[in-house]
């Protein structure tokens, strides 16, 4: 089963408009010609996806611009209405924003995120044909007390309660242990490769053998150009969701480059 790696960048609360400028232009001017095997997708604040929808779809036709998808980091789980702060997911359809962040750790420990919250925000998406990057994953007081696999397990089955196994097809989970966020420490190869084989074992379980072979489950957590290689070479792990290291063009180029080489 060959899937095709997907390498996304989440830039969290960083880059404005002018800043989204400057990275996109560096990056296509470097990524020319590179041909890379795989998905590439930003996902930069709510601000800036009108200033990467025009620099991606309208004004660089010839650039390998169209390589690019665009993601949000979050969306609401209703269609419109009195939800101040709240952005729809047909919002985001206005913007050529074809994936979102859902469920990532920091919306789940900082905004209350429930697993309940975030399969109704899978769903909507879903209405909306956007793909669910569904975050999962445990914190290291977890993974000590031995809860891990419990942990994955309630987090994948709550948040994909109701989905079909036809939405399921476009959806990527994205396997993120807490405390690997943005803390420099990274999962061993060994460690993420067991989470993420048991998270296609959990996808088996629910959808059946097929689906689980087809899903993409990328690994996020301190993802940088030198570890890149040998994370992405574990049979389950179908590319990275990346923070701090994607916000600067010839890193998150590196990591593509590393993590797809031959
Ligand atoms: P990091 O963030 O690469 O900075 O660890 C990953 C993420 O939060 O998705």
């Amino acid at each position: 089963m060959s899937r095709k790696p997907i390498f996304a960048a989440n830039w969290k609360m960083n880059k404005g408009a002018s800043e989204t400028e400057d990275f996109v232009k560096s990056f296509l001017s470097k990524q020319q010609g590179l041909n890379l095997p795989a998905e590439i997708v930003i996902a930069p604040p709510f601000v800036s996806l009108p200033k990467l929808a025009d620099l991606l779809h309208d004004s660089n036709p010839g650039q390998n611009a169209h390589a690019i998808q665009i993601a949000a980091q979050n969306c609401s789980q209703y269609d419109s209405g009195a939800y101040t702060g709240e952005i729809s997911v047909l919002m985001l359809r206005e913007f050529f924003v074809h994936y979102v962040i859902i469920g990532h750790s920091e919306r789940r420990a900082i905004y209350g995120e429930t697993d309940a919250t975030i399969n109704a925000k899978i769903r909507k998406a879903r209405e909306a044909n956007l793909k669910p990057i569904f975050c999962i994953g445990e914190t290291l007081a977890e993974r000590e007390g031995g809860m891990l696999e419990t942990v994955l397990r309630t987090q994948v089955t709550d948040g994909l309660k109701d989905v079909s196994e036809k939405d399921l097809s476009d959806i990527v989970i994205a396997y993120e242990p807490v405390w690997a966020i943005g803390t420099g420490v990274t999962a061993t190869s060994e460690q993420a490769q067991e989470a993420h084989a048991f998270v296609r074992s959990l996808i088996a379980d629910l959808y059946g053998s097929d689906s689980a072979a087809k899903i993409r489950i990328q690994y996020g957590g301190s993802v940088k150009p030198n570890n890149a290689a040998e994370l992405m070479a574990c049979p389950d792990i179908d590319g990275a969701l990346i923070g701090g290291a994607a916000l600067d063009p010839q890193s998150f180029l590196e990591i593509i480059r590393n993590g797809t080489a031959e």
